[in-house]
């Protein structure tokens, strides 16, 4: 027995042997499987449902399972063990940093938060409902104009001063699109908080001359975002990487992962399932809406997954976070609402028969909600966690000598070769 398929064309009789690699055939091996004069087998693959389209020693997921690993390290322990910014490390770099290395990444980070001036008239010329994920897209591909150098992406050292740039940025272009849709002033960075102090300093500090972020709720924001740091090829990621496959700077790669996470069906989930659990209002009306979903009127928010066939792991650490942030805020009323969903929806054959089970959005936006962030700020909570897992996909895709730049086949569907009508006989 050989790692390789026998294929036979029933068209011509004719047989072909292709290499199996990686439990994979490389689409390019079916060309040779033509008909006189075609162009060769190609796949379809409509979203990418069955297709690799890279090799990647970030993230592992086993979605039957429930894994998730970060360069090998399960998420539990990483959670429960590890730091936002050491986990940062980890993914970009490939090993967790020795403390010299941690506290050089920290510093960096840490000096890099500023933004230039010009970015806060930039961003003062949204309106004042402006959707802050909009304004995050928009003033991360802004930033690829004060940093023209960030398009060599050859050289190590430049890439790494804009991964350090954008990770530093994120949370004062997060805060600062906060403060505006509040009229409120903004709050610059304060580099002797911790990298999730500065970011709560720079959401809600008002006159006091230091602001002072329970510990507790500083600690449910590192988990959060380090349960968001990565999560292989997903919907943000590829589109990071098909952005980043042109070679353009990393600024404009990243904003294109923020406009895929801004979508309901990925990032935006967590703000649509507060809305959903909001609308739904009591316990009593839980049944009801479980039946509309069943009967294809929506969705589920914050339920369902691509490669998780069951419990996303992330989905019950943020559940148990839920209990030690309620311990400070008091519990979220909707938190009733989600657990008779989940409980409905996991006895349900609909659900079941679909292994539809609670992913990483179900429960984040109700920790979110209780940290006094409003739904909107949702996704820009999971982009900011995101960036590290991004910028280690970006930095892998532009390493890879095997990757070329983006650019699928299609199945033409429309007319072929016509004449031009001159619009006195249309
Ligand atoms: C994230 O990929 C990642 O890793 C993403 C992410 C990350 O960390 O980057 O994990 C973050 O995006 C989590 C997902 C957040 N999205 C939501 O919660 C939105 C609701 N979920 C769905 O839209 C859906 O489950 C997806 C988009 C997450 C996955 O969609 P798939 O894999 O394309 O599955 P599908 O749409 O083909 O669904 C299969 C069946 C369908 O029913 P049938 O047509 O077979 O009858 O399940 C149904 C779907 O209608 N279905 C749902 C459902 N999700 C799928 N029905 C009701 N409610 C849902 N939530």
């Amino acid at each position: 027995m050989t790692d390789s398929l026998s294929i036979r064309d029933n068209r011509t009789g004719k047989d072909y042997e292709v290499a199996i690699t990686d439990g994979t055939i490389r689409a390019a091996d079916l060309k040779q499987i033509a008909l006189d004069g075609d162009p060769g087998l190609a796949t379809y693959d409509p979203g990418f449902v069955n297709t690799a389209s890279c090799r990647s020693a970030v993230t592992y997921i086993d979605g039957d399972a429930g894994i998730l690993e970060y360069r090998g390290y399960p998420i539990e322990q990483l959670a429960e063990k590890s730091s936002f910014l050491e986990v940062s490390y980890l993914l970009l770099n490939g090993e967790l940093p020795t403390s010299s290395q941690l506290s050089t990444w920290t510093h960096d980070v840490t000096t890099h938060t500023f933004l230039h001036e010009n970015l806060k008239q930039f961003i003062q010329g949204f309106r004042y409902d402006a959707h802050p994920m909009g304004m995050l897209m928009a003033s991360v591909s802004a930033l690829s104009t004060f940093y023209p150098d960030a398009s060599n992406i050859s050289d190590a050292d430049n890439r790494q001063l804009q991964i350090t740039r954008l990770i530093a940025k994120m949370p004062t272009l997060g805060a600062f699109a906060y403060r505006h849709g509040l009229g409120k002033p903004y709050v610059y960075p304060d580099n002797d908080l911790s990298y999730v102090e500065n970011f709560l300093a720079m959401l809600f500090k008002m006159s006091e001359p230091k602001y002072a972020a329970d510990e507790r709720l500083v600690k449910a924001l590192d988990v959060l975002f380090i349960l968001h740091a990565d999560h292989e090829q997903n919907c943000s990621a590829n589109a990071v990487r098909s952005v980043g496959s042109s070679q353009v700077d990393p600024y404009s790669a990243i904003a294109a992962g923020i406009g895929a996470l801004y979508g309901p069906l990925h990032g935006g989930a967590n703000e649509a399932v507060l809305r959903m659990l909001r609308r739904i209002g009591t316990t009593d009306n839980v049944s009801d809406f479980i039946a509309g979903v069943k009967s294809g009127k929506e969705k589920l928010m914050g339920f369902g997954h691509r490669v998780y066939k069951n419990y996303d792991p992330r989905a019950q650490i943020i559940k148990k976070a839920c209990d030690d942030v309620f311990e400070v805020t008091g519990v979220n009323p909707l938190l009733k609402i989600a657990r008779e969903l989940e409980k409905i929806a996991l006895e349900d054959d609909y659900f079941v028969s679909r292994k539809l089970y609670p992913n990483v959005d179900f429960y984040s936006g109700l920790i979110y909600e209780a940290l006094e962030f409003p739904p909107e700020m949702f996704t820009v909570l999971f982009a900011i966690g995101r960036t590290p897992g991004w910028l280690a996909q970006w930095s892998e895709l532009v390493q890879d000598k095997e990757q070329k730049i983006a650019r699928p086949k299609q199945i033409y569907t429309g007319f072929r070769t016509r004449e031009f009508i001159p619009m006195s006989d249309r």
